[in-house]
């Protein structure tokens, strides 16, 4: 069994926020949100986050989607992981993971888990130029770990050493549990350091190993808001990288911002400030032009999304929208569908080849194939208290400016003439014209310019 104890009690001082520091966004989420991801995509089964500061606000993001220890008062990241007593008795290896290291990947937790087959307790180092405040990680003549120093109580020669404690660690389950009431706060923050496991296992004559990680970037705890940039920048560009290897055009790379969890097929090209979130996947052959903004999307092949805004929507093959288009709440928009320009769409269906290119709200509507929208429709779908529903049939000619007024049926082929206000069924083949007559004054126009 794998399981994840999340340290995620501290305060965060340094991000001088009022936010909790996991709940700090790195790209597309929150810090505890990639953290959560990736040790799912590495296939972590239980995993325990150990609130205290700011407790409410990770529950809040994460939900049931994982257990939850309290820490209070936070006395250090051993004192943390002591809190995640759900955990003991449990067979396997048990991850600690710092709740402020967003960017190391699922490859990378699944190479920590397979190394510590081989010891009691592992933990992921890297070497860094300048090693910073990070933990040094401090080895004896054969190499192996000895211990964790930490900044604040390195001597001058520990300083030295670039090779440092990234804040994960791997251990057996059963002897973390045995183990953890041997920590002490002897040190100079008078806290309970998770680092002091390392002589403790040894001290036990277990094997202690490091597995040291190449990108050392990856490997970041972010305490502050400069670190916070840099990471959101480390994973935008792999995110990017990854995208591009898999056969998509960005046209500028430094300026596309796609979300963790954004899948796109191949030739299809992604112009600068384009934004995505959420769950989005884009078909092959695609176009997604400047200022487009897409969360929770899923768009077939072919398409072209010009400056527009989808958010909750699903868009078939060959569709092209905008510009300055708005889709959201659950719109279905089915292949060949045109959407032009300033046409706002909630919780509609479009079906095959619908036309709806000029100015016009469309919400709460079932709308079929080959229907014409004109310029400046409106169904008007609220009466101040409740919301009601428009279907449009298949081939039906909405003329320009109508205003529908729902809830009311049109039916199949049915043509509703300019500027005309529907608030009846329209049955299948009729036409709807529902306007005052034009009257005609003789030379009144002359008259009144001459005045
Ligand atoms: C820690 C390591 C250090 C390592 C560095 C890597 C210790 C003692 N030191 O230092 O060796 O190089 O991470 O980034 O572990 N937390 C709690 N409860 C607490 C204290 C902290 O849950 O009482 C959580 C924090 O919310 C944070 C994580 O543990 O997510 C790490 O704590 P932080 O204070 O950032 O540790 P560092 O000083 O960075
Ligand atoms: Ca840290």
């Amino acid at each position: 069994m794998k399981s994840a104890i999340v340290m995620a009690a501290g305060k965060g001082t340094r991000m001088k926020s009022d936010k909790t520091k996991t709940m700090h966004q790195v790209m597309d989420k929150p810090m505890i949100g990639h953290v959560y991801d990736n040790l799912k995509k590495a296939g972590v089964e239980n995993i325990v986050v150990v609130v205290g500061h700011g407790a409410q606000q990770i529950k809040d993001y994460l939900e049931d989607k994982v257990d939850y220890a309290l820490q209070e008062p936070q006395l250090g990241t051993g004192h943390a992981v002591m809190q995640a007593t759900s955990l003991k008795g449990k067979p396997g290896k048990t991850l600690i993971f710092n709740g402020d290291c967003p960017l190391v990947q699922p490859e990378t937790i699944q190479q920590l888990f397979e190394k510590a087959q081989d010891a009691e307790f592992t933990l992921l180092t890297t070497v860094m130029e300048d090693a910073a405040k990070y933990g040094r990680i401090i080895r004896d003549e054969q190499d192996h770990v000895e211990k964790i120093v930490e900044f604040k109580d390195c001597n001058p020669e520990e300083l030295l050493v670039k090779e440092i404690n990234v804040g994960i660690y791997c251990a057996d389950n059963e002897l973390l549990w045995k183990y953890l009431p041997e920590l002490t706060n002897d040190n100079a923050q008078h806290e309970y350091y998770v680092t002091d496991l390392v002589e403790i296992f040894k001290k036990h004559g277990h094997t202690v190993n490091a597995m040291v990680a190449s990108d050392r970037d990856e490997m970041i705890g972010v305490n502050d808001r400069i670190m916070l940039d840099e990471a959101s920048r480390w994973l935008k560009r792999h995110v990017n990288r990854k995208i591009m290897s898999e056969g998509v055009t960005l046209i500028d790379s430094e300026n596309t911002y796609l979300s963790t969890d954004t899948s796109i097929g191949t030739d299809t090209v992604v112009y600068p400030n384009v934004v995505m979130e959420g769950h989005v996947e884009i078909g092959k052959n695609c176009r997604i032009l400047p200022g487009t903004y897409l969360k929770n999307v899923v768009i077939g092949d072919g398409c072209t999304i010009d400056s527009s805004r989808l958010t909750d929507t699903k868009i078939g093959n060959k569709v092209t929208i905008g510009p300055s288009s708005h889709l959201r709440n659950g719109c279905e928009i089915a292949d060949e569908v045109r959407i032009g320009n300033f046409v706002e769409l909630k919780n509609t269906k479009l079906g095959y080849n619908t036309k709806c290119a000029h100015l016009t709200y469309v919400g709460d509507a079932t709308v079929g194939e080959k229907v014409n929208f004109g310029c400046g429709v409106v169904t008007v779908n609220y009466d101040g208290k409740h919301k009601f529903h428009t279907e449009i049939g298949d081939g039906a000619f909405i003329g320009s400016n109508v205003n529908i007024i729902a809830p009311v049926k049109i039916g199949k082929n049915a043509l509703l003439a300019a500027g005309s206000t529907i608030n009846h069924d329209v049955e299948m083949g009729d036409m709807a014209i529902a306007r005052p007559r034009q009257e005609i004054k003789k030379g009144f126009g002359q008259k009144y310019k001459d005045k």
